[in-house]
């Protein structure tokens, strides 16, 4: 078993990752390539987007979600036992990824998002079990976890890996700020359905205020894209930054 086609995992895993958008890889090549390019972005590209395919199986199944981009969810076509290996193989291809770098910043980057990630699931997890109102600060750093560190994280290694980390700690703001934006713009999507963090924010007004928030988060992200020289690739991420408050799905 030398090729990672000869595993069980490999056509779900391929199916799985031919959806999508691809927000955080596209992230991080234009970012190193904003950065001046060199070193290979295009494995870490993949780590990034393979660690929140990961996080997505498993949301489904946590969430109940029998849908996902329009179709059955992968635990519906494959199963639990498929859903939870899966991830232990992706496991492996991260780690495998992380160790092509000799930066270590890589995997450390990597390692970091991957946790927190799982600690921001977690406990929206414990909270929507509680089931008692949800302060904004909380909600935020929920938001921040789950979703905005691995935008950050996609962000700073496309500097790092460009051999820029002098500004790699602003551009991942810029993913962060931009993550958070993103993820507010989903909640406000479907705001206050039931089994939905947003269902517990019981303040008056928040939906505004959270409306309001996410403009200034993606103009906050825009900002830090100052450390770069003007490139089509800096105008690329101020536009993504733009969709990720006007995408209507
Ligand atoms: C969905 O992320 C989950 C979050 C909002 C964090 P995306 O909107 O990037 O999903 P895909 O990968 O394009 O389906
Ligand atoms: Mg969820």
């Amino acid at each position: 078993m030398n090729k990672e086609s000869d595993t069980p995992f490999f056509l779900p895993l391929k199916e799985f990752l031919s959806g999508g958008k691809k927000v955080r890889p596209a992230l991080l090549l234009i970012v190193h390539d904003a950065c001046g390019g060199g070193g290979n972005p295009s494995p870490a590209a993949a780590a990034i987007e393979l660690i929140h395919a990961a996080s997505l199986i498993h949301d489904d199944i946590i969430d109940k979600s029998t849908q996902r981009r329009g179709e059955f969810s992968f635990h519906m076509k494959y199963g639990f036992e498929m859903s939870i290996l899966v991830a232990d193989f992706i496991l492996s291809l991260v780690l495998d990824i992380a160790s092509m770098y000799e930066d270590r910043r890589v995997g450390e980057i990597l390692s970091r998002a991957s946790k927190l990630m799982s600690v921001g699931e977690m406990r929206e997890v414990q909270v929507l079990e509680a089931g008692t109102p949800l302060s904004l600060n909380e909600y935020l750093e929920i938001l921040k976890f789950k979703t905005a560190v691995l935008f950050e994280a996609a962000t700073s290694l496309g500097a790092v890996i460009a051999g820029r980390p002098d500004i790699s700690d602003d551009l991942g703001l810029y993913g962060l700020y931009m993550g958070m934006a993103y993820q507010i713009k989903d909640d406000l999507l479907d705001w206050g359905s039931p089994g939905e963090l947003t269902s517990l924010l019981k303040e008056e007004g928040l939906r505004e205020l959270l409306e309001e928030m996410a403009n200034s988060l993606a103009a906050e992200a825009i900002e830090k894209l100052d450390v770069l020289g003007n490139t089509p690739q800096k105008d690329l991420l101020r536009d993504l930054a733009l969709y990720s408050i006007n995408r209507e799905e």
